[in-house]
């Protein structure tokens, strides 16, 4: 079984594509990829180290199959794992709530006795307010495949490096 285990949620198709090209940054061997809308809670017994991977709908909203799943996360018990979360979103449509959601997931996250790791840097974007920044600080990686499909590749590279030694 692999190392991690990337869950998505996508309802266009971008965070499936870029969870793929996660993965295989990752190495392919090493990482599962499940979308959300095929899990249950048991998922997350099977695995310590998780990316949450969504996108941003309604008014900084998650993903609606993340948002269905999202309740049962109040069963499962993530002390000792290790989780990073990942989001897409659109700066220029949603200024003011670009991937908001990745809060919802960082809290239940904490709430649920897991670590959050794979904060980013709140660099190069164009949002005015978003919920996913705290202190300067960026609670996980923002994509903006709408405005900023160039910096992606470089953004997942960025943060893969990173999320390496965060994992351990
Ligand atoms: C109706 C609608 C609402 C959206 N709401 C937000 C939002 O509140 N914040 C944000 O950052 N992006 C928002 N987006 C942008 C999407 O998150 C973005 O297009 C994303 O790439 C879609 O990914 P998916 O195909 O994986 O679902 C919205 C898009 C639509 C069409």
């Amino acid at each position: 079984m692999a190392n991690i285990c990337i869950v998505f949620g996508s309802t266009t198709g971008n965070t499936r594509d870029v969870a793929q090209k996660l993965r295989l940054i990752w190495g392919r061997e090493d990482a599962d990829l499940v979308d959300v809308a095929e899990a249950d809670a048991d998922l997350f017994a099977r695995y310590d180290r998780f990316i949450l991977a969504t996108s941003t709908w309604g008014a900084g909203d998650l993903q609606d199959d993340w948002e269905i799943f999202f309740p049962q996360l109040d069963g499962v018990d993530l002390s000792g794992k290790r989780i990073a979360v990942m989001a897409l979103g659109d700066q220029q449509h949603y200024p003011e709530a670009f991937c908001d959601c990745v809060a919802l997931l960082v809290d239940k996250v904490h709430e649920r006795g897991g670590t959050v790791v794979g904060f980013a840097d709140a660099e190069n974007y164009i949002y005015t307010a978003s919920r996913a920044e705290r202190e300067g600080r960026l609670l996980g990686l923002l994509l903006d495949e709408d405005n900023q499909a160039d910096l992606t590749d470089q953004r997942l590279r960025g943060w893969v490096e990173r999320l390496r030694k965060e994992f351990g």
